[in-house]
């Protein structure tokens, strides 16, 4: 199996461009399963989340060429409409394809993604929402079972907030017949994205990115053209590492906008950032200052930022709490944050971690996706070697890693 070396100590300098959101394309690539025609899709990033999604549409008949970082998707004839363990185990956002089939097709049987490393990840809030729409659940056998002749609007109104069931009712309800309302919807850039390309495609949704949706269901939709917005996780990634190694860098084809509470967190933390329209460029100062983070849906600090800031507040001056509000089990990195000398005691959803001055390189153990950011970040600044074992984590969300970091001076290599 890979791994990943790293021989920290390097400023990063440079230029870094970052790709399309792994968590946009993802559903916009299943809500192609809704239209007949083709759709061109852009700014698709090449992860293996992509491919595993790419294989679950072409086990259900859709035709799906991935060239550069472009996909053509074409699901005029569906002759399948079961999502399978093997497949959905290994991407529990295989979910997203639920709404889609049920709307299109009448019918889903797809299997239950089961927990993962940050937590239990149930997914009643859709099902739920399904139900309102008409549909028939049954869980069988390790699958959801979804039927309805033909879904209808309903008002949703979630208990709490989830940004891939907004997302899968949001793709339900465009082929429903009459209005849904979506309450307290998730408020994500990237369901402002999918929202768009359905708009597109035919579909008539007006509140998106706002925390009240609601989507007029109609007849039919087309294939239609669409690029994904910027990976908003991948570029903060990036800043995150320019500032904790004191480099200087401008991360490009970026929206600020969508990561504005990390530029906020990491202002407050002495770092330098200034932006533009598509760019920002980041200026580690001397020392990085403690500062406490809370994270929020958004366009509050996002969970997926939190194993990352915690790398960088475990060399900084001073001590900060973090605390995790969206998953019950996203401390996994902690452990291995430990075993590189980070001074971190956990208690309940808080973190406290009291900056160190320096870590140090050692073999550890990716757990999930931003948790190995996190030590990949973490290796940057150790002194000495660390082995980050389990990469595939790394595979599904961060396009071409080594080479990016290497490009701006880090020393990374995969054996
Ligand atoms: N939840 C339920 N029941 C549900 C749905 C969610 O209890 O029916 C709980 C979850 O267990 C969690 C919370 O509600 O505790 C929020 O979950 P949400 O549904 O919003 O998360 P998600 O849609 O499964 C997406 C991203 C995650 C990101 C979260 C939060 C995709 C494909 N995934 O997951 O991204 O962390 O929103 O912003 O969009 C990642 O990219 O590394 C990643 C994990």
């Amino acid at each position: 199996m890979d791994k990943i070396i790293i021989q920290g100590g390097k400023p990063l300098n440079g230029i870094v461009k970052i790709s399309g959101a792994k968590n946009s394309a993802l559903p916009i690539m299943a809500a192609g399963l809704l239209a007949e025609g083709t759709s061109v899709l852009k700014n698709i990033p090449d992860l293996l989340d992509i491919r595993t999604l790419i294989k679950l549409l072409e086990g259900f008949g859709a035709k799906v060429q991935f060239n550069q970082d472009q996909i053509t998707l074409n699901a005029h004839h569906i002759t399948n409409t079961e999502a399978p363990y093997e497949l959905v185990k290994t991407m529990r956002a295989s979910v997203v394809v639920l709404g889609p089939l049920l709307a299109r097709m009448g019918k889903a049987r797809v299997s239950l993604p089961g927990g993962c490393a940050i937590g239990a990840r149930p997914i009643d809030r859709h099902l739920k929402a399904f139900e309102a729409m008409g549909a028939e659940i049954k869980v069988e056998a390790g699958y959801v079972e979804a039927t309805a002749k033909k879904l209808h609007g309903a008002t949703i109104i979630f208990d709490d907030i989830t940004v891939t069931g907004t997302e899968n009712v949001m793709m339900a309800a465009v082929l429903a017949e009459g209005t849904t309302i979506i309450h307290n919807a998730a408020r994500e850039p990237e369901v402002t994205d999918l929202a768009e390309y359905l708009i597109k495609m035919g579909a008539q949704i007006t509140g998106a990115g706002t925390d009240t949706i609601t989507i007029q269901g109609v007849e039919r939709l087309q294939g239609a053209p669409h690029s994904v917005i910027p990976d908003r996780i991948e570029a903060g990634t990036y800043m995150m590492a320019f500032a904790m190694t004191g480099g200087t860098g401008q991360v490009t084809h970026v929206v600020p906008e969508h990561f504005a509470s990390l530029t906020a967190k990491m202002r407050e933390a002495g770092i330098e950032i200034t932006e533009s329209e598509t760019e920002v460029f980041v200026k580690g100062p001397q020392k990085i200052k403690s500062v406490d983070v809370v994270t929020h849906p958004y366009p509050g600090f996002a969970t997926d930022f939190q194993a990352q800031f915690m790398a960088m507040m475990a060399i900084a001056d001073g001590t900060s709490t973090i605390s995790e509000n969206i998953f019950e089990n996203r401390f996994m990195h902690v452990g291995e944050m430990l075993r590189m000398g980070a001074d971190i005691r956990i208690e309940g959803k808080l973190a406290v971690v009291k900056g160190v001055s320096h870590l140090s390189g050692a073999p550890v153990m990716a757990t999930d996706l931003r948790a190995s950011a996190s030590l990949i970040l973490a290796g940057l600044v150790a002194e000495g070697e660390t082995e980050i074992s389990r990469v595939y984590h790394l595979d599904r969300g961060y396009e071409v890693l080594e080479k990016k970091l290497s490009q701006l001076g880090a020393q990374i290599w995969r054996v």
